[in-house]
């Protein structure tokens, strides 16, 4: 994983100036390690073919899934991203001291850029690393970071981490640190999330620390609620998929023809989040033709809550220890300061 930089497909971007006047352009490199169309299809052909139908998470992300996104972050159901910019906000002097100040910073799932922004100050990393599967939403947040912090240098990484991904370090590089907002770690199901968090291990080297949003286990209305929301955000959210579906592989869903649904599992202590055909239909992906039943569903998401021992426990199998925690008064979430364990 740790990459010579000259042999990447490395371009600098194109446009922008800083109020100062210096150019944006000289302080981001991008790197696209963006999964292909075969990929996708592939693993897209794979899921509708399993006796339980599924879809991997990861594809809400194009460009309008972001933009949805970022909007579920807004909803008043939807608590984990203003809970944790809170706990940001109050602990993130002690968060910088103990991830290391000047460290090369490297955040998983960047997205818009917004949480990272509250530890910027403090931390004052050399280097960093945005790493995010949406091209277009990854460039802009760049782009705006760069506007905003004028001293900051930017790597943006386009890559998908949920299997092994590649970054664009240097050798040299011994301080790394690495930041894993929103409870992303929810979207994996525990032994990915074990193989995911020793691929982060791997990449950080002993004494490399992560900090970890984590969201908590809590009660069902409040979690089905933030996963059904009133305005229906979250139901665009997940139907999305099946536009790009149409438009990125030639698939012919009929997107009203399928529902949003999102219920707690309380045994895998998960929200699940479904697509559900309204009748019997027959839909074509790629070529290939799948039935699909009335009241049938396609899993399109899981989303784990952690008690904060339970996903201490997860941490440590993964090779990690567990430094630090910090909640909200109300403990609905946790951001967690992790250290890989000596060799
Ligand atoms: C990105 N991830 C942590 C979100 C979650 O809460 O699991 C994705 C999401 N799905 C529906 N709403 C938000």
């Amino acid at each position: 994983m740790r990459l010579d930089t000259a042999a990447l497909q490395a371009s600098s971007m194109t446009q922008g100036h800083t109020g100062s006047g210096e150019r944006v352009e000289s302080r981001i490199r991008f790197f696209d390690f963006h999964p292909t169309t075969a990929d996708v299809r592939a693993e897209v052909l794979e899921g509708l073919s399993q006796p339980h139908k599924r879809l991997p998470p990861k594809l809400f992300y194009d460009q309008q899934g972001s933009r949805l996104f970022d909007a579920i972050t807004e909803l008043p159901e939807y608590y984990p991203t203003r809970t944790e910019i809170q706990i940001l906000r109050d602990h993130g002097e002690a968060m910088a001291e103990q991830l290391g100040r000047g460290c090369v910073l490297i955040e998983l799932g960047s997205g818009s850029s917004l949480k990272i922004q509250t530890l910027l100050a403090a931390l004052r990393p050399r280097v960093y690393i945005p790493v995010d599967i949406s091209r277009a939403h990854l460039l802009e947040s760049a782009q705006a970071l760069a506007e905003r912090f004028p001293e900051l240098s930017i790597r943006a990484a386009c890559a998908d981490y949920s299997g092994p991904f590649e970054l664009p370090l240097e050798p040299e590089w011994r301080d790394l640190a690495a930041f894993f907002p929103g409870s992303s770690i929810g979207n994996f199901d525990p032994d990915e999330a074990r193989a995911f968090l020793k691929r982060v291990g791997r990449v950080l080297g002993p004494g490399g620390r992560l900090l970890i949003g984590v969201d908590l286990k809590k009660e069902r209305a409040v979690l089905e609620a933030a996963y059904n929301d009133a305005q229906g955000v979250t139901a665009a959210f997940n139907l999305n998929l099946l536009t790009r579906l149409n438009s990125e592989l030639g698939a012919d869903f009929e997107v009203d023809a399928f529902r949003h649904r999102a219920v707690f599992n309380e045994d895998a202590s998960r929200i699940e989040m479904h697509l559900v055909s309204r009748g019997n239909q027959r839909v074509r992906v790629a070529g290939q033709v799948f039935d699909v039943r009335l009241g049938e569903s396609i899993h399109t998401e899981n989303s784990y809550k952690y008690g904060i021992e339970d996903f201490q426990r997860l941490a440590r199998s993964a090779g990690f220890v567990s430094e630090q925690v910090w909640t909200d008064a109300g403990e609905l979430f946790s951001v967690h300061c992790l250290r890989v364990e000596d060799a």
